[in-house]
């Protein structure tokens, strides 16, 4: 259907186009059109054109004037024609524009009468001057050669009428008894004609024939001798036309007694025409035949021309027929384009329709897949946040009830503890105690003290969680509240170097608030600046009264400012300092549950007040509060009664007594004695105070402690000093425990040296951690001292053993797993540079030191550490070992092989291998 329709639409256009195609244009410029023979060549030529749909004609009539033929013909020639048909009016007037036209390329054809020169394309007409000659054979026949004659010329200056003139009187050359007595021009029509004949009657010109040169004038002629009875002449005229008016009625009628046909060339010009515009072959000259017409034949013409004519009527109504058909075929056609077009819009749209339709219809059932899937999703989502809601409830139960527990046994902790702390308290201010406990019970003192408080700011923490924490504000004087807990740290700040100031606008100042929790908020803050801040640091306390920023209830506040120089703390710590359970960084420093900021928050946000915090790294830490004046701001719930006698005296106590003090010296070297060089040196690398006293306390009997604080300050020492054994913490700050393993063990001067590491984290995975970067025991938090003692006695036994064992081997074994892969590969390494400078007498340790890519020092130690022989022991010894083969293997003799190993003379040689070996160099080869 589709491809139907549309190649019909393409017939259609084509066709269409066909016919629209441009026409050739043909212009006739016709002399006249007033008499019958033009218009029956008139009629032949539109007949014609009929058959020709590509040619359209356009007749111009100059009506006999030759200047109207010139303007017509220049007309076509602006207009712009195809082809010009012209017949022209008299020859010579019309010849030059007729050229013009030839000149500019446009074909003529010059029909019936003809121009003054061959500027034509092609002729068409009958051979005038024959007719002329065939008329005058014809007068000479009927006049039987003896008579007058009157010739009625046409128009002198068109080539017919001379030409027919030309002939005829040619003919009558043979008839000398035939005369032309006038010949007058009847200017080819009838009235002139008729003026013509009229003037000759009247001047009695005696003729016998009238030949006139068409019948038209002859006719005329022939009615005026009639009107004056002038009869028995002959009239002959030349066109030989059918019908009423022509010659051949005229001949019939006995008008004429004879006539020459002369046909029109309508037909033949269009058909020439077409051929000249198609490039067709044609004929230049195109001279029609001529017959003679007379009583003869005229009878029979006339009924073979009525045939003619009648075909000629019949082909003209089909013409007008086809005409209306093609018209109406053509409004078909064009009805036929629209309707097509119509059908063809109509079937795009459709099909737009259609597709935007399915569009439509697949997007609806996208969407509504997508639909359903998101509604899949979302009961997905909704099932699952049901989940992790649950999941939520479940963990916040759990957890509630896990701390609820741990609440209640830190309550519980609480009463015993407060039985430990009381008696410790007591203990030491009696002074009783002996020497050797003095720092045990220190201890004891300081970590029950620090754990109490741990379990008094849960319980806070808890009673906050659960909005159970109120506000007892009472009122009291602040400037001596602070002043009191500034001097309870007074001793902490002489002991640490810290300069401690306080500063305040007001002697006093009258402030609603409650005693414990503000106690508790101070405290921590100083607490905290002491931590922070380093030895000769300085710490400062300011209150001041002012007004409050923002605006408030209340009139004025008052601030309290604690400041520090200390190290400070990073942006982004800072912005969580108050959260809760956030610790900057695991070290020593910020140790503690990581509430006492936040729960200082909680208590000053109680009071209604502020704190806020300001701090630069290196340069040091602000901790500023405000608080309300007045009580305008307090509920009475939140209010207490306060008697002057009943304020509380009650501070927290710094933990800093002159033992604690005391032992917090800076650590790095405390027993360093290297006359006590029986004694085995250990490092003990360890970051908390306590533990590391615990543990040197432990070993100090058998052993001397180096100590340092991290690895970092471990790695120091041991660049300068030599540790036997190495006891190290793993989770130290600035550089931990498996660090600290790993340099040592990879670096050839130091992985000799035998390491146990030593943390609270006892879980398998840091065990492996451990021993994986080389520790080589491993030793889990709490321990018993007596554990840690046996695996340092058994560590460093190994370390002897091994330096007997070597004495008598030549080479480690590789799998020798009591000595590091790196010892190992450096000890078979000094020993094959031994061997290759065999002869050498003495290989001196700077050679060793140079050839092995360690300092003399470093070579010294490690040859030491793990042979327990000096480097010129060491040599010799392989010397030695290096003899034995050479005994068993080389048949040489004593000397030689003395020589060859390197030795002076046989007979040290001989001293030195009984010494190694106990036995001398002799007896064993004969073994
Ligand atoms: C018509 C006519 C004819 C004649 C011809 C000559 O105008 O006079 O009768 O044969 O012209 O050109």
């Amino acid at each position: 259907m589709n491809k139907f329709v549309f190649f019909l639409a393409l017939f259609l256009i084509i066709t269409e186009y066909s016919y629209s195609k441009e026409k050739y244009k043909i212009g006739f410029s016709q002399c006249t059109s007033a008499d019958m023979w033009r218009k029956a060549m008139h009629r032949e030529m539109i007949i014609e054109l009929a058959f020709h749909p590509d040619l359209e004609l356009t007749i111009k009539d100059a009506g006999d004037s030759n200047r109207n033929q010139i303007s017509d013909i220049q007309e076509f020639l602006n207009e712009g024609i195809d082809l010009l048909i012209v017949s022209p009016n008299e020859s010579d007037p019309v010849t030059p524009i007729v050229e013009e036209v030839f000149n500019s390329g446009i074909p003529v054809i010059v029909i019936d009468r003809n121009i003054s020169s061959d500027a034509y394309t092609a002729y068409i007409g009958s051979d005038n001057y024959l007719i002329g000659k065939e008329a005058g054979s014809y007068a000479a026949k009927l006049l039987e050669g003896r008579g007058t004659i009157i010739e009625i010329r046409g128009l002198d200056g068109s080539s017919p009428a001379i030409d027919r003139s030309n002939g005829f009187r040619t003919s009558l050359q043979n008839y000398p008894d035939i005369e032309i007595v006038t010949s007058p021009s009847g200017k080819w029509n009838y009235s002139d004609s008729k003026v013509v004949m009229q003037n000759m009657i009247d001047e009695n010109i005696d003729f016998d024939l009238v030949f006139a040169h068409n019948d038209v004038m002859a006719i005329a002629a022939h009615e005026i001798c009639k009107k004056n009875q002038v009869s028995n002449k002959f009239f002959l005229g030349i066109d030989g036309l059918y019908g009423k008016d022509g010659g051949t009625e005229a001949v019939i009628e006995g008008k004429l007694n004879a006539t020459f046909l002369y046909r029109t060339g309508g037909e033949e010009a269009i058909q020439i025409a077409h051929k000249i515009l198609n490039g067709l072959p044609f004929d230049r000259e195109n001279i029609l035949e001529t017959v003679v017409i007379d009583s003869n034949n005229a009878k029979i013409l006339k009924l073979q021309t009525e045939q003619v004519q009648n075909l000629q009527g019949k082909i003209e109504s089909q013409n007008d027929i086809l005409d209306r058909q093609i018209s109406k075929f053509n409004d078909q056609r064009t009805l036929l384009i629209v309707v097509l077009f119509l059908l063809g819009a109509i079937f795009i749209l459709v099909v737009i329709i259609f597709r935007a339709f399915r569009n439509k219809k697949q997007a609806n059932i996208k969407l509504e897949q997508q639909k359903k899937e998101i509604e899949k999703r979302n009961s997905e989502i909704i099932k699952q946040r049901d989940q992790i809601i649950e999941v939520s409830e479940k963990l916040k139960n759990a957890t509630q009830t896990k701390l609820r527990f741990f609440t209640n046994i830190s309550h519980e902790f609480r009463t015993p503890l407060t039985l430990i702390v009381g008696p410790l308290e007591n203990m030491i201010h009696s002074k009783k105690i002996p020497v050797e406990f003095q720092n045990q019970i220190n201890m004891m003192y300081r970590n029950s003290l620090r754990l109490l408080r741990m379990i008094n700011q849960l319980m806070d923490f808890r009673k906050i969680e659960n909005a159970k924490m109120k506000l007892h504000a009472g009122r009291y004087d602040l400037v001596s509240f602070v002043k009191e807990i500034q001097l309870s740290f007074t001793n902490l700040a002489e002991n640490k170097k810290i300069t401690l100031d306080f500063a305040s606008t007001e002697t006093e100042i009258q402030v609603w608030f409650d005693w414990d929790k503000l106690d508790k908020v101070i405290f921590n803050l100083l607490s905290n600046a002491f931590k922070f801040t380093p030895e000769n640091g300085r710490i400062s306390i300011q209150i001041k009264k002012t007004k409050p920023v923002v605006e408030t209830i209340w009139q004025e506040e008052v601030v309290i400012e604690v400041r520090d120089n200390g190290k400070g703390i990073s942006g982004k710590h800072l912005s969580r300092i108050f959260d809760r359970f956030y610790q900057v960084e695991k070290s020593q420093d910020f140790k503690g549950t990581g509430l006492g900021l936040s729960l200082s928050k909680e208590f000053i946000e109680l009071h209604h007040g502020k704190i806020k915090v300001e701090s630069t790294e290196r340069k040091g830490t602000t901790f500023t509060i405000h608080l309300p004046l007045g009580d305008t701001h307090l509920t009475s719930e939140e209010k207490i009664e306060t008697k002057l006698d009943s304020k509380p005296d009650t501070h927290e106590k710094p933990i800093s007594d002159e033992i604690y003090i005391d032992q917090d010296q800076p650590s790095k070297v405390t027993t360093i004695n290297l006359g006590h060089a029986a004694k085995p040196l250990i490092l003990l690398v360890e970051d908390e105070k306590d533990v590391r006293t615990y543990v040197k306390e432990s070993l100090k009997e058998h052993y001397t402690i180096l100590e340092a604080k991290n690895g970092k300050e471990a790695l120091s020492i041991i660049e300068e000093e030599e540790p036997d054994l190495i006891v190290s913490d793993i989770m130290m700050p600035e550089m931990d425990g498996l660090e600290l393993t790993r340099t040592i063990k990879s670096d050839l001067k130091t992985c000799h040296i035998p390491v146990i590491l030593l943390t609270a984290k006892a879980s398998l995975e840091q065990k492996f951690e451990g021993l994986e970067e080389g520790a080589d025991s491993y030793i889990p938090k709490p321990f018993n001292s007596k554990h840690l003692q046996i695996r340092v006695k058994k560590l460093l036994e190994i370390r002897k053993k091994m330096h007997e064992r070597y004495k008598g081997q030549l080479f480690i074994e590789v799998d020798d797993d009591q000595i590091s892969r790196m010892d190992r590969k450096f000890l078979n390494k000094v020993s094959n540079i031994v061997e290759q400078h065999l002869d050498k007498e003495e290989l001196s340790v700077e050679e060793l030191s140079q050839l092995i890519g360690l300092s003399r020092v470093h070579v010294y130690r490690k040859i030491k550490k793990l042979t327990g022989m000096s480097v010129s022991e060491f040599v010799r010894s392989v010397k030695l070992k290096q003899s034995l083969n050479l005994i068993k293997t080389s048949g040489k003799s004593i000397s030689e092989i003395a020589y060859e190993v390197g030795f002076s003379s046989p007979s040290y040689f001989t001293r030195c291998f009984k010494k190694q070996f106990g036995i001398s160099p002799s007896e064993f080869a004969k073994n």
